[in-house]
């Protein structure tokens, strides 16, 4: 099985992309394979267009950047998203990324009824979000459950993806990275456990 993590940090030396790649190097310890796709190297404009309206009003097609996008998804048997927590949640590119690349149609449909068909129940999901703030702050302000509402819910569950992982690294100028990068390798190793298992 393969796995797509998609990782939206500008410095490729940035503790996000090492956890990116940590995550594979697990992945890579079992059967399976993954593929990192750094969509801000890439140039992924995350800016919901006029063209991307059009699409969504069903006036137009989709356009090939995000039929590219999707496809890539589409050969996936699991999607990771790793990325630094910005203003309590994921950073406007990969927000960008989700804007544009889930569309109406594709990862769900609100056009065929009054109810909404969640067209991703294939496509397990996997987060890691890396913060610099302590977990006390988090929790006493609730912004990590804030942000597994809005988008563990909000966007994965409303498409009908099953979240299997969602995490919190806390990076500290101080800290040794050491137990960061090991929960990512661990993650990585044991992203196709349940379907190893069947
Ligand atoms: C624009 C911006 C907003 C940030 N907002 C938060 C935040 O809301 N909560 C938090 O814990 N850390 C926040 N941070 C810190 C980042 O999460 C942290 O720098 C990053 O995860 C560290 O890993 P890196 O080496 O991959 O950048 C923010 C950083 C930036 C640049």
């Amino acid at each position: 099985m393969h796995a797509l993590i998609i990782v939206a940090h500008p410095d490729s030396a940035s503790l996000t992309h090492q956890v990116a790649t940590h995550l594979a190097e697990g992945v890579s310890g079992t059967a399976h394979s993954s593929e990192i796709a750094d969509i801000a190297a890439e140039g992924f404009d995350p800016r919901f267009n006029a063209g991307d309206l059009a699409a969504f009003r069903v006036d137009a097609p989709i356009s090939a950047d995000i039929l590219a996008e999707q496809a890539r998804v589409e050969r996936a048997d699991s999607l990771v998203l790793v990325y630094p927590v910005y203003w309590w949640s994921m950073p406007g590119l990969l927000k960008g990324w989700i804007d544009r690349v889930f569309t109406n149609g594709w990862a769900y449909d609100d056009r065929q009824g009054p109810k909404v068909v969640k067209k991703l129940g294939h496509l397990p999901v996997h987060l890691v979000a890396i913060g610099a703030a302590d977990l006390r702050t988090h929790a006493r302000r609730g912004y990590f459950a804030a942000m597994r509402t809005q988008i563990d819910q909000g966007i994965f569950d409303f498409c009908g993806a099953p979240v299997l992982t969602s995490e919190l690294l806390i990076v500290t100028e101080a800290a040794d990275v050491a137990p960061n990068l090991k929960t990512a390798r661990d993650i990585g190793g044991k992203l196709f456990a349940a379907a190893d298992r069947n």
